[in-house]
């Protein structure tokens, strides 16, 4: 594999993946063979990260190929199954626009090459799935170094939900800076949010900070104000599931909250992600959809019994949109956008 997150098995029948819903406690690889098995994975985030969730998809739909060309071979029909179970994987999670960018690369490799013989189409499915793993490699390590130039030595740095190697393929995005940093000696500190509901923060990014000799203090959502009013914050680093033309960005919730708070106390706020989290066809925020989850989370997952009554309502979207006028920059793998990003966006993704 790849990264130690997602890959193939050997056979090429099933895409592996490391369940990131059992982390910290449990390392646990499972192998996915069906369509509703993929689908209930990437819903339920035992695999997880917008660019993580691209590149899953895109061996998924290399699996589901494999398996659909076992009987006779008919171009239409394979090409419309494809379309299908396309169709019903981007729709196990709507905000991060990776998945269906990672889908839509994919069917465009059949849709493309009607004439080639089946073995010829795998082929080009394969080499199409594995490109998109080693592109966000590269892309993270480009973000990477760009994100370094924003560091000095005793920074203090707070991040939300998880935007590390376990969410994308082996650097990271809003987490790779930080690693990169470590590296060349620099010491930092890190205030990671716990990232109710999930805990993306608390089990994903302090195990990934630990891991890598990182300074992390773990604290809950609400206690960001509370550090940033101590001083202890010098910039925000956060990562992005869907990045509007205009600057809008879309990422786990309470990322808004934090861009306000940061305003407040004078602190940078900077967004770090891929171009494959760039919605081109996407004007401003208002148009992302927010991926709404079920109450139960937020009632008593996590919890030894019930946290509120069973039957009380509950709003639990998985995503906000931070408005681009809070953000400082968006760190990219070509470069560092600054406002205008409608201009400097445009310039550097034409
Ligand atoms: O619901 P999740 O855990 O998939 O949400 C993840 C995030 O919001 C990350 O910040 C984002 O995908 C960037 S990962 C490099």
């Amino acid at each position: 594999m790849l990264s130690k997150n997602v890959g193939l098995r050997e056979d090429h029948l099933a895409v592996i993946i490391l369940d990131q819903s059992a982390l910290p406690n449990t390392t646990n690889y499972l192998e996915l063979e069906t369509a509703e098995q993929m689908y209930e994975a990437i819903q339920t985030l035992k695999i997880r990260g917008a660019p993580a969730i691209g590149i899953c998809a895109g061996y998924c739909l290399y699996v589901l190929a494999v398996h659909s060309a076992r009987g006779s071979f008919n171009y239409i029909r394979f090409y419309k199954e494809l379309q299908q179970y396309a169709d019903y994987l981007a729709a196990a999670r709507p905000t991060a626009v990776n998945l269906s960018w990672a889908l839509n690369r994919m069917l465009r490799q059949v849709k493309q090459n009607p004439d080639l013989s089946l073995p010829n189409l795998l082929h080009l499915l394969y080499d199409e799935a594995l490109q998109i793993h080693k592109e966000d490699i590269a892309m993270c390590q480009a973000i990477s170094q760009y994100g370094l130039q924003l560091l000095h030595d005793g920074m203090g740095i707070l991040t939300h939900c998880n935007a590390g190697p376990l969410a994308t393929s082996r650097y990271g995005t809003a987490l790779g800076p930080l690693l990169l940093a470590k590296e060349r000696g620099m010491e930092l500190r890190v205030f990671a949010d716990e990232t109710r509901p999930l805990l993306q923060g608390a089990r994903l990014t302090t195990y990934e900070l630990q891991q890598a000799g990182i300074d992390v203090t773990l604290i809950c959502d609400n206690m960001a104000a509370q550090v940033m009013k101590n001083g202890w914050v010098d910039a925000c680093f956060v990562g992005c599931d869907r990045v509007a033309m205009n600057g809008d960005t879309a990422n786990k919730i309470g990322t808004s909250g934090i861009a306000i708070l940061a305003k407040y106390y004078n602190i940078p706020f900077y967004v770090l992600g891929p171009s494959s989290t760039i919605d081109y066809a996407c004007n401003s925020g208002e148009e992302i959809v927010i991926e709404l989850r079920d109450p139960q989370e937020i009632r008593e997952k996590f919890y030894k019994q019930p946290m509120a009554p069973t039957d009380v309502k509950c709003y639990n979207p998985a995503f906000d949109v931070t408005n681009h006028e809070l953000i400082t920059a968006i760190i990219t793998e070509k470069g560092i956008c600054r406002p205008p990003f409608c201009q400097s966006l445009a310039t550097l993704f034409e």
